[in-house]
């Protein structure tokens, strides 16, 4: 196929950069004073409110916007998401994470094959597995329940399941369900992370599930066989076919592990890493703590965002509103950065998750044919839940870099607290901030508030504030599974409307494997050196220092060890 023009040189493109001069002249405090554009710029769907007022653009940037997705053939790029084409050409592969959400009865093609039955057999075993292990009637090898789950995976095998769990914790529909149960996440490489994840936990009533989608992840399964060792230290070798499954779409590698296949639950290279907490690798653990009727919520509500996506006009499509404005922010305002600010203490692992979401899909160098970029993708996802932001990198965004803030709010608090004495609840305190801080950051404070407000001369340039600074806040209805499954998706498809409309491969991830490989490298020469004393070679003067520094101070590791487990 012939190479696509790059976006940047096409008309829309153009149109915008110089449309960037009159919106730099214009102050947020008098595009705010403008009743009827702030109406335009408010969409509501489905329990979702989205508020984009505060963006330092006019209706007519929203239009030209809508002119540079016409040039990127944005609508023809979802429908061949949705179609199943292989549209993550450098893998040749679909990119079909929304048909891990879709309905039984719906019908989504991969390569001519409608792919939801193969959904639905695996849902269907996953709720069969985690109800009998919820009940009681799979029990562990000394013929005790199995109370405690560690899901052990790095990256979209961990992030995502970690953010809806963590949002699902205080939700009182699911901490019910979950009652008397535990999840924990092994990602990290780090002993220590082993260390936490078992202190406490006794492997008779500890079911592992190792999630790995290539299962040859180093990270994950050397933890994988350092669990293992856990179990079978303490209950034999035998045990483990009762305290291990696993998720991967590689299903040889698994049986070669020592898991049974009968255990595992599969799901298929269309569904990208940092995409799959739909799949097995969140239904499994999440089903396991919180019952697969909670889950099946989560599902729906992703689901209701997908049709949302592919079918709602684009002026009222969140996640296309979404996308364009951030690349809007990034490439035409020069705001490299996003502050994702949830108002809700459930929502802690979000960033953290859609930073994997975001910059391992968008942070690409040429576009999908290769051809390197006259401008950069991607942007710096951060955050922190609110008001702990508040308290740590606000002073930054506020006077320091310009940061356009997500703040994503919770009308209904999962757990209401009311003190007769105070003046409002407690979630109202929380709420008041994030009402609050949009208006901070777009309105600022001027020299005349200041002189008015008699602040000494000397402290009026230190307590000015600027303002202009854009945000956007989008307001849910409540934070239930459903919610939380909407919130997802709408991050997710606004992650792929930035990358089709900078023309990249959102859904490969070639720049995760050099560092790889190069720790293949240092790991055979800490292997030789302290089993062969074989010298560092074939390094840089710098690593190669490090590395004999770091060897002659760890010198009392064993050469060839004996098993040892963190004793916590
Ligand atoms: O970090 C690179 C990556 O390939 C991610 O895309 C993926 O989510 C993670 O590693 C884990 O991969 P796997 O599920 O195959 O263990």
């Amino acid at each position: 196929m012939a190479p696509t023009a790059l976006i940047c040189d096409t008309q829309p493109w153009k149109d915008l950069k110089a449309h960037v001069g009159d919106i730099k002249k214009t102050h947020l405090r008098e595009l705010m004073a403008d009743t009827e554009r702030c109406k335009q710029m408010l969409l509501e769907f489905d329990g979702i409110t989205l508020d984009y007022s505060r963006q330092q653009a006019t209706v007519d940037t929203l239009k030209k916007l809508q002119k540079l997705a016409e040039a990127a053939h944005l609508k023809d790029k979802i429908e061949r998401m949705f179609s199943g084409e292989h549209i993550n050409s450098t893998e040749n592969r679909s990119v079909l994470h929304v048909a891990l959400r879709a309905p039984r009865d719906a019908v989504v093609k991969c390569d001519g094959k409608n792919v939801v039955p193969d959904v639905w057999k695996v849902l269907d075993q996953i709720k069969d597995f985690s109800d009998k292990v919820r009940n009681g009637s799979w029990v562990g090898a000394t013929g005790k329940p199995l109370t405690d789950v560690i899901s052990v995976g790095i990256g979209g095998s961990f992030l995502g399941p970690l953010f809806v769990h963590t949002a699902l914790q205080t939700d009182p529909e699911a901490s019910k369900q979950a009652k008397g149960r535990q999840l924990r996440f092994l990602a990290n490489v780090d002993p220590i992370d082993v260390a936490r994840n078992i202190a406490g936990l006794n492997p008779e009533t500890t079911l592992v599930v190792v999630v790995s989608k290539t299962f040859t992840t180093a990270e994950t399964m050397l933890n994988a066989r350092t669990l293992r060792t856990w179990i079978s230290k303490e209950l034999g070798p035998s045990a483990v076919a009762k305290h291990m499954v696993a998720v991967s779409t590689n299903l040889m590698l698994v049986e070669k592990f020592g898991i049974d296949p009968k255990n595992a639950f599969a799901f298929w290279d269309w569904v990208g890493g940092r995409y799959s907490v739909c799949s097995a690798v969140g239904v499994v653990p999440l089903s396991l703590q919180y019952g697969f009727s909670v889950v099946e919520k989560f599902l729906s509500g992703a689901w209701s965002i997908d049709k949302h996506f592919s079918s709602a006009p684009f002026e009222k499509n969140l996640p296309v509103l979404l996308g364009l404005l951030s690349v809007w922010n990034v490439s035409f305002l020069g705001y490299p950065a996003r502050a994702i600010l949830p108002y809700s203490q459930a929502l802690e692992k979000f960033a953290p998750h859609i930073q994997q979401v975001s910059m391992e899909s968008n942070g690409k160098g040429v576009s999908i044919d290769g051809v390197p970029l006259p401008l950069e993708t991607g942007e710096i996802d951060f955050g922190e839940p609110g008001t702990n932001g508040q308290h740590s990198f606000y002073q930054l965004i506020h006077q320091g870099r310009v940061i356009p803030c997500d703040f994503i709010g919770v009308i209904k608090s999962q757990q209401p607290v009311y003190l007769e004495e105070e003046i409002v609840n407690n979630h109202d305190e929380l709420m008041s901030n994030f009402f609050a801080q949009p208006d901070a950051l777009a309105y600022g404070k001027t020299h005349e508030q200041l002189l008015k407000e008699n602040v000494p001369d000397h402290l009026i340039p230190h307590k000015t504030f600027t303002g202009n600074r854009p945000s956007l806040s989008l307001l849910l209805s409540s934070l239930g599974a459903y919610k939380i499954g909407q919130l997802l998706a709408i991050y997710e498809h606004r992650v792929a409307v930035q990358g089709f409309i900078w023309g990249i491969n959102s859904f490969d991830q070639w720049g995760v494997e050099l560092g790889k490989s190069l720790a293949t490298q240092v790991r055979k020469q800490l292997h030789a050196s302290r089993a062969k004393k074989e010298p560092v070679q074939g390094f840089n003067p710098s690593t190669t220092t490090l590395l004999n520094k770091y060897l002659k101070e760890s010198s009392d590791v064993p050469a060839t060890p004996t098993t040892l487990l963190p004793n916590i």
